[in-house]
């Protein structure tokens, strides 16, 4: 059984909490996309961890993590997390967690790039994490990149930083930052690979090895549907495929072996960073959103940046649905609406007195969308930590309804706390025969 876990919205919906929710029931959990830009927040009791590489699988200690061939990994990054994971108590060793060899390495000047990048971009700017995400695909779609099999050859590593930073240089220095010498990042790097090679492994044999085993494997996205390079709010997207195809190509698995993709949908949207909001809390709701932030902490786990809040968009919402083939939807943060006395959901835009029900390709057009809304009432009850969805308010249970309605997605489990055990698992028919097989 292969599963896919996959934000719907613009990222943050909370994925980390239902993957590790779910973990349990899978033994294997990999990673397919993306880097150390993603971050997610996990809570277990008293303690809290945050994962920004790792597969949240790797909390347990039963399960093997794979960080597939579709990532950017930042050596670096990779052993500071591996390091606070150690001092969290949490064993990390080359038997649970496996990095592709195809998987290609965020360098310093990457980095770089990504500042200098964003400077030249000034109104224009996508506001991304400044991890070197962006630069680091570029060089993998210009054929150029590092990958971490090239890396573990020392020549090719020395050979490849030299030629690649010649170019970078040149940016670099145009922008008034110092050059970056090629052989204190060779030192860096390859300290850091060496350290890395127990690490690195054959992952998508390994995948293919597992299945036949039986295993049951847990694919997670990181970053979400509408940040996706192709399919996403272009240009203010990230630079890889969070959607579902992407995950049989990140994670190097023949497509028809996944069995489900699940989406991760909060009650709410919020983003981080620039780029089109068609449901965005401004003006007079502004009060609103910052009620919202507060109840949600919805402050970026990597930047801390505070994110834009917004309403329940059903328009890209359905789109993601549509898109990623969400065969079940995890609902997340149903108690941040607790204080609302009233809910807006948008359930169609109106461009130029138009109304569409698509989602637009161009980051202009839904700049001018006008969203229409339908208002529910808000339940003003406390859900915090509800498990039987039988104490669920009517008000509140009418809202998931019609969130499932308005998008046409079963809803398999609703969070309604950050912990592990404030959820509400409901019957749900998909989910439950995922599990049986
Ligand atoms: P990048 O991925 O750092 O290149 O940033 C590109 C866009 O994706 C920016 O708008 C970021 O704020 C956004 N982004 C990247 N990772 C995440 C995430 O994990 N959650 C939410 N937004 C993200």
């Amino acid at each position: 059984m292969i599963i896919v876990i996959i934000g719907a919205q613009w990222g943050d919906e909370g994925k980390g909490k239902v993957v590790d929710l779910l973990a349990d029931r899978f033994d294997v959990v990999a990673r397919y996309q993306g880097g150390h830009n993603a971050g997610h927040s996990v809570y277990v009791g008293d303690r809290a961890f945050v994962l920004r590489l790792l597969p949240s699988g790797i909390i347990h200690a039963d399960k093997t993590c794979v960080l597939g061939n579709g990532m950017v990994i930042d050596p670096k990054a990779f052993f500071e997390e591996v390091d606070q994971m150690t001092s969290q108590g949490i064993a990390i060793t080359p038997e649970r967690l496996k990095v592709s060899s195809r998987a290609h390495l965020i360098m310093p000047y990457h980095r770089a790039l990504d500042h200098t990048s964003e400077e030249r971009l000034g109104n224009e700017k996508i506001g991304t994490t400044l991890r070197g995400i962006g630069p680091a695909y570029e060089d993998k779609a210009g054929r150029r990149g590092i990958r971490v099999a090239d890396a573990l050859v020392p020549e090719l590593l020395r050979l490849r930083i030299e030629r690649n930073l010649e170019e970078a240089n040149r940016i670099i220095v145009l922008y008034g930052r110092p050059p970056l010498r090629a052989d204190e990042i060779f030192d860096e790097i390859s300290l850091l690979v060496e350290r890395l090679r127990p690490f690195v492994a054959e992952t998508s044999h390994f995948l293919a090895e597992s299945k036949k085993q039986n295993k049951k494997i847990l694919l997670e996205g990181a970053q979400a549907t509408l940040l996706d390079v192709d399919h996403g709010t272009y240009p203010y997207v990230t630079s890889s495929n969070p959607t579902a195809g992407g995950a049989a190509v990140g994670a190097g698995i023949p497509p028809h072996h996944i069995t489900g993709v699940l989406g991760i949908v909060r009650t709410y949207a919020t983003r981080v960073g620039e780029g089109p909001f068609p449901t965005e809390m401004t003006g007079a709701e502004e009060e609103t959103a910052n009620l919202i932030r507060q109840r949600g902490n919805e402050y970026g786990s990597v930047t801390k940046r505070p994110r834009r809040c917004g309403w329940f968009d059903a328009v890209a919402t359905r789109y993601a649905a549509e898109l990623n083939g969400f065969d079940s939807v995890a609902l997340t943060k149903l108690d941040v609406l607790d204080a609302l006395a009233e809910i807006k959901v948008c359930t169609g835009y109106e461009i130029d007195g138009r109304r569409i029900d698509t989602f637009p390709a161009v980051s202009h057009d839904l700049e001018r969308i006008k969203p229409v809304y339908e208002t529910l009432p808000g339940w003003q009850e406390d859900t915090v930590g509800i498990t039987n969805p039988d104490d669920l308010p009517e008000k509140a249970r009418a809202y998931v309804d019609f969130l499932s309605h308005s998008i046409g997605v079963e809803i398999g489990l609703i969070s309604t706390g950050p912990e592990r055990d404030q959820t509400i698992i409901l019957r749900d028919s998909v989910m439950e025969g995922w599990f049986k097989s």
